[in-house]
Order: structure tokens, then sequence, then C-alpha cells
């Protein structure tokens, strides 16, 4: 016979402290997996105003005055747009790491140490992260 429980409210977020490594994994999957998606439109929706470069002349493309190398290059002169790109690199790292993580775990591999894996993840997103700051970061000032 079926026995049933009282969950609680999902909606009553001061539970967020009850919740344990899967539950962090599938929130941190859900935001990395939206961000991406809305990065995306945004990457589309910023190139697409640059098209007009592809119709420029050969010496404004080689003095790198067409629109398309003025926007990128206005972009990049922005410290918020190279933290920003480092912030997308993280969320990008985690989804696709949680990602090839999940897919091992539906196929029945580590099922036994999904909490090791998450935090594993974790570490290596934070890792790499860090250790692209450089690049990101390389003539901003
Ligand atoms: C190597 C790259 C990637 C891997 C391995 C991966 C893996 C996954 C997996 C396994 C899920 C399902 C999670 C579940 O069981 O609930 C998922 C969900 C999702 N992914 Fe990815 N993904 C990748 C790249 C991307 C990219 C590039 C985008 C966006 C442009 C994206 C957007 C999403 C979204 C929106 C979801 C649904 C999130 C939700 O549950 O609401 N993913 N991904």
């Amino acid at each position: 016979m079926s026995q049933s429980y009282n969950r609680g409210l999902i909606e009553d977020f001061s539970r967020w402290r009850e919740f344990e490594a899967g539950m962090w994994a599938w929130i941190f999957h859900k935001f990395t997996g939206w961000v991406l998606i809305g990065y995306l439109f945004t990457h589309i929706a910023v190139l697409s105003t640059a098209i007009p470069a592809s119709g420029a002349e050969t010496a404004v493309l080689q003095a790198g005055n067409d629109v398309y190398t003025q926007t990128i290059v206005s972009l990049e002169g922005l410290l918020l747009v190279r933290i920003l790109e480092v912030g997308l690199l993280a969320v990008a790292v985690f989804h696709m790491l949680n990602g090839a993580r999940l897919l091992l775990v539906d196929l029945g591999v580590g099922l036994e140490s999904q909490d090791k894996s998450f935090y594993a993840s974790l570490i290596l997103t934070g890792a790499i992260t860090v250790a692209s700051v450089p690049t990101f970061i390389a003539g901003a000032f």
C-alpha cells in the first residue's frame, strides 16, 4: 500500500537551507541552461545589428572602420563586458560539466557518488573560471 506524506509548500523559499547537493545541482543546471539561452538570443541580436559590415568597402574593412569591428571593439572596451564574459564562461563550463555528469547518471554511472561528482563539477568550474581571468581581462585597462 502506498503512503503519502506532507512535503510542504515548494513555494516556501525559506526551505533553501534544507537543500542537499542534488537540489542545488538541479537549481544551478536550470539557471545556467536558461542563462545560456538568454545569452544566445542577446548574442544573435547584437551581432545581427552589425550585419551592415558585410556590405562595407574593402578599404573600410581593412581600416577596421566597419560596423562589425567597431561594435566588437567598443564592447570589449567595457570592463563590465569583460566581467560578464568571465561569468558566461563559468555558466557554460558548469552546464557542460554538470550536464555530462547528469548524462552519466542517467546511464547508471556513478549513482553512488552523485554528491562527490557535483562538488567536483563545482570545483573544476571554479578552477577553469579563475584560470581564464587573465585572458579575459588582458588589455582591459
Ligand atoms: C556540452 C554542452 C551541454 C550539455 C552536456 C548539456 C546537458 C544538459 C542536460 C543533460 C540537460 C537535462 C538536465 C535534466 O535532466 O534535467 C540540459 C538541460 C538544459 N540545457 Fe543543456 N547542455 C549543454 C549545452 C547547452 C546549451 C549550449 C544551452 C543553451 C544555449 C543549454 C540549455 C539548456 C536548457 C535551457 C536546459 C533545460 C533546463 C531546465 O531544466 O529547465 N544547454 N542540458
